[in-house]
């Protein structure tokens, strides 16, 4: 027996409703589909569309329903076409022809969309505290590595000297856009569209703004067609996931070349890293490895939401159905990555010593002795010309620019004096960069004091 059995002379082939059905994806929303009935049904029973003890008796069978669910009393069929449709049936089957009431002035299509903005809310919180979580650790590692020297990098190739403290916190300020997005898609899709119907509203006296007060709504659709065929909170958040896993990913990338022999600079806790079947040597940053993998999935799933909307003509099209798979796929994989990246960037250890030597290599410090130059008063591009120079004769004669002698300084320009040492220490030339968003200690450290605010 089918739902629209009325209309049809044949029932429906087994394959079809296989075919059609997504409650092997769509129960997860069971809570939020009963919730939404409760609110639908008690606008009903207030607005005398049914009566109130109809409006009674079904909220609280649905209530029953609910707990019956969460307590394993009630196992969902998955031979239902969707959850909509399991909760409904389950509750004419308690209480006969009252339960069909419950879907007076109600389409599936304004139901789906009301359960998945309620479920993605739910979604949201949950990454929002996860990613948090993620941020204090970052915090906590910049915190215990405010001076700890590291070469900074542009083309892969040896830059400007940093801090491991700064470069934690360059992803901090990433994270905390990614929490901003995330408050971004909340905001957006935090609107009511039941009422919209199947797609023209309805001829019943309903009370939209009732349902979003008891569903903690901030407003209501004010277009039905829109209301039933809107999915664009579902793409902001899977832009948002999206790009929040490139951060995780461009982490992870870094982290798996600095375990390795050439860079040296972090080490795995070895309950966090993996061995091979057949090398006894190796320790592999498999955990790592996923996250830049599963970041292409997830940018997948984006694509999948953004090709499938479209050429939709308006309203509902079961297309949409689709959305379902590829926006729980990018949230529980994106959940799975945080939460694992949280206990390994916790205990990898950071080998500072290594840092501190490779940044000591590669003239890291090339551009402070030009400055040291324009401080005396010479135009910048005389300076950074004589260090050029300079650079060229010291990979001649295998030196660097801490073991050239004075005399040699001298030779390129008359203005290089003893001090210089002291300006091209790498410690110094890192305290040096004291502006805003520079990453001397003070910086650093103050900015890390903004972020602990701000996160509590
Ligand atoms: N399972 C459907 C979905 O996820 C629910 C809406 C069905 N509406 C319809 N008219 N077939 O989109």
């Amino acid at each position: 027996m089918v739902l629209w059995e009325g209309r049809f002379k044949k029932g429906i082939d087994s394959r079809t409703n296989d075919f059609n059905s997504s409650i092997k994806f769509d129960y997860r929303m069971y809570k939020e589909d009963i919730l939404g009935s409760i609110a639908h049904a008690k606008m009903l029973g207030k607005q005398d569309i049914i009566s109130k003890e109809e409006s009674d008796k079904i909220v609280d069978e649905l209530n029953n329903i609910l707990n019956d669910i969460e307590d394993g009393k009630l196992e969902i069929d998955f031979n239902a076409e969707d959850i909509h449709m399991f909760i409904e049936t389950e509750l004419t089957k308690r209480i006969g022809d009252t339960g069909k009431r419950l879907h007076t002035a109600r389409s599936r299509n304004d139901q789906v969309a009301l359960d998945i903005r309620m479920y993605l809310r739910k979604e949201i919180v949950e990454i929002k505290d996860d990613l948090k979580k993620l941020i204090h650790v970052f915090l906590d590692k910049a915190l215990n590595n405010l001076d700890i020297v590291m070469p900074g990098y542009t083309h892969l190739q040896h830059a400007q000297p940093i801090t491991y403290a700064h470069y934690m916190m360059a992803y901090v300020e990433m994270f905390l856009r990614d929490l901003d997005r995330l408050e971004d898609s909340y905001r957006r899709l935090n609107i009511m569209p039941l009422g919209s119907a199947a797609l023209a509203s309805t001829t019943y006296n309903i009370d939209r703004n009732f349902v979003k007060q008891e569903l903690d709504f901030s407003d209501v659709t004010k277009n039905s067609l829109d209301g039933v065929s809107d999915r664009d909170f579902v793409l902001d958040l899977a832009y948002t996931l999206s790009l929040m896993m490139i951060h995780m990913s461009r982490f992870s990338e870094e982290v798996i070349l600095w375990t390795s022999s050439e860079f040296k600079f972090i080490e795995l806790d070895d309950s966090f890293s993996t061995g091979s079947s057949i090398m006894p040597q190796k320790k592999n940053p498999d955990i790592t490895e996923l996250v830049r993998g599963k970041t292409g999935r997830i940018i997948g799933d984006l694509n999948t939401l953004l090709v499938m909307m479209k050429g939709l003509p308006l309203a509902y099209n079961k297309d949409m159905q689709e959305d379902k798979e590829a926006i729980f796929d990018a949230i529980d994989n994106t959940k799975m990555c945080i939460n694992i990246l949280i206990p390994m960037v916790d205990t990898y250890k950071i080998l500072k010593d290594n840092m501190l030597d490779k940044a000591k290599i590669g003239f890291i410090n090339a551009t402070d002795c030009a400055d040291y130059l324009v401080k005396k008063g010479m135009p910048f591009r005389q300076a950074y010309k004589i260090v050029g120079s300079i650079v060229s004769y010291c990979i001649d004669n295998n030196k660097i620019l801490e073991t050239l002698s004075l005399d040699e300084y001298k030779k390129f320009n008359d203005n290089f004096d003893k001090d210089i040492y002291e300006y091209i220490d790498l410690k110094n030339c890192v305290e040096k960069r004291n502006v805003i968003g520079g990453p001397s200690s003070k910086q650093v450290k103050k900015r890390i004091d903004e972020v602990l605010n701000i996160l509590n």
